[in-house]
């Protein structure tokens, strides 16, 4: 960088001014977000929501059955079906990805459940076609990445769109019913029975596989965690005198965090993304980390730096495609910080394809300084909230599990977390290279398809017990699944097998067939059946 131009050199200098957040600044923030964790839980709430989940356990590796779930995630629509196999945390899973068309984000509310109702029964009527019919509705976990109320876990009263959608109709009110109306007039024999946050999937799929695990987080087109609370200290849930020691997960919608900009470094870049989003003053946090703002800092700063500075990089050159509000997305950072030529070739190349635009070498030079700036800030303000977390509920040591396209794809996200977790929480030297970090973020298993999955199985395990807690249709947790085993045997799981329940259950078409029934550990119910009868797929038996 030595040859680079003075004033460019200058423009270096603030733009690291700006960006850097040093040990100490980190701290400040970990500070202010331990207390703000605490304030959303309180009566009177903070601006991060702190939502209760009514996801009340952790796996313990032995959840069976099948299920079906729908993420409805910032970008992609994706139908899946999951079977929680019998062998320990081991699961296989069908799925189908929707491309979520982008007008949808700003339209009408009956347009997003109509196409989200149509990818469902395309995905039952192909995927699932080889399976006897269905009688009764198939439950199905909504993966619905959006700041919801719950006050029960088949709930979901959106309390503000996030990640650029603006949709009206829905702000405020319950969505379950709004996707449920939409399947039923289709025919479609789906019904809503879990809500979930992708942050509380990820945390539940992860502690599935590793129960190291004690936080969920994404760091994808939006930023968010979620982790496990006690009832006992969440006093805004005290009117329910719920066991103080019971656990409950917590949805943070940390994106929120210094909404009223008290604490977090902000650059006039972040000022304007704020003021021309279509909600301005919300997700403060997120707006400096999330994939969907990364390549829009970006692209603010080469505009400034176009138009309003002495150095006047591309001069003489047409920026228009430049001007495009949102034409970068993280990925076009992530490249640029990948290149790994010395001449900066290929993020020459990327400028020239992209926005038509020919960079001198200095300006590379600049280009990439930028990217490692934005990447880097957003990754220091990201351990921030794990750092908060893990202070809140003395986690360390505990391991976090991360997804999302940022986390998973950006270059060097991951060191660049860490190193700032070891400014904040203050860990020594590692003595050799392969030991762990008190707190290790990890790469999650797919919250919003497994995870769903295990919690729409760990909320009918609590059903089958008789804790409905939190549940607001208890009857659509009333299904028995039905799966046909190695050695010939119709394994059913997901109700009770109490005396009552067997009775009843003898009385039901399907086990009028039996030639044996006997019971199995836990909840299930094994039943042989006579050759040449067929039952397979999800069966709704009225057993209680
Ligand atoms: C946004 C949403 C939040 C979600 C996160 C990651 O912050 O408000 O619910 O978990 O994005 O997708």
């Amino acid at each position: 960088m030595a040859d680079l131009p003075k004033d460019l050199l200058t423009e270096i200098k603030s733009l690291e001014e700006a960006f850097t957040v040093d040990t100490t600044k980190l701290k400040q923030i970990t500070k202010h977000f331990v207390s703000e964790l605490e304030k959303g839980l309180s009566v009177e709430g903070g601006s991060i929501p702190m939502n209760p989940t009514w996801v009340m356990d952790f796996p313990d590796g032995y959840e069976t059955g099948t299920y079906l779930a729908l993420d409805m995630g910032g970008t992609n629509l994706r139908v899946c079906e999951i079977t929680l196999t019998n062998n320990k945390s081991e699961f296989d899973i069908v799925q189908s990805k929707y491309r979520m068309p982008e007008e949808l984000k700003t339209g009408h509310s009956e347009e997003l459940w109509e196409y989200i109702a149509d990818c469902l029964q395309q995905f039952v009527e192909t995927q699932r076609s080889d399976k006897a019919p269905v009688q009764g509705k198939i439950p199905l976990g909504f993966t619905f990445s959006y700041p919801a109320t719950q006050n029960y876990i088949d709930e979901g009263i959106l309390q503000r769109w996030t990640k650029g959608f603006d949709i009206d109709g829905v702000e405020g009110e319950n969505v379950v019913p709004m996707l449920d109306a939409a399947l039923a007039q289709r025919g479609v024999p789906i019904v809503v029975s879990a809500l979930i946050n992708d942050t509380t999937g990820t945390l539940i799929a992860s502690a599935y596989t590793d129960p190291k695990m004690k936080i969920g987080c994404i760091f994808g087109t939006g930023c968010n965690a979620a982790y496990m609370e006690h009832c006992g200290s969440i006093p805004k849930l005290a009117h329910m005198n719920l066991p103080a020691d019971m656990p409950m997960a917590i949805n943070c919608e940390w994106g929120a965090f210094d909404n009223e900009h008290k604490i977090l470094p902000r650059t006039k870049y972040d000022i304007i993304i704020d003021k021309e989003s279509p909600r301005p003053g919300q997700q403060a946090f997120e707006k400096c980390i999330a994939g969907l703002y990364l390549g829009e800092i970006f692209r603010l700063i080469m505009v400034d730096l176009h138009d309003n500075k002495d150095v006047h990089i591309f001069e003489g050159q047409d920026i228009k495609h430049l001007r495009k509000p949102y034409t970068l997305d993280a990925s076009f950072l992530s490249a640029i910080e990948d290149d790994p030529f010395e001449n900066l070739q290929e993020t020459a190349d990327l400028f020239k394809d992209k926005l038509q635009l020919t960079c001198t070498q200095p300006e590379l030079e600049l280009i990439r300084r930028a990217a490692e700036l934005i990447g880097t800030r957003a990754a220091r303000l990201s351990a921030c909230g794990v750092a908060a977390i893990c202070t809140k509920k003395n986690l360390q040591p505990c391991h976090v599990g991360a997804d999302g396209s940022v986390f998973n794809k950006y270059p060097h996200f991951k060191a660049r977390g860490a190193q700032a977790l070891r400014e904040i929480l203050d860990w020594p030297a590692k003595s050799n290279a392969s030991e762990e970090d008190p707190v290790e973020i990890l790469a999650a298993e797919d919250g919003s398809g497994v995870g769903a999955a295990l919690i729409a199985a760990l909320t009918l395990k609590r059903f089958s017990k008789g804790d409905v807690a939190g549940i607001l249709h208890p009857e659509n947790f009333n299904v028995a699944q039905v799966h046909f085993d190695d050695l010939g045997v119709y394994i059913i799981t997901n109700f009770t097998i109490g005396a009552e329940a067997v009775e009843k259950a003898e009385d039901a078409a399907l086990i009028k067939h039996r030639r044996d029934i006997f019971r199995e550990e836990g909840a299930k119910l094994a039943v042989i059946l006579p050759e040449g009868i067929e039952i397979n797929g999800v069966i709704q038996l009225a057993l209680f």
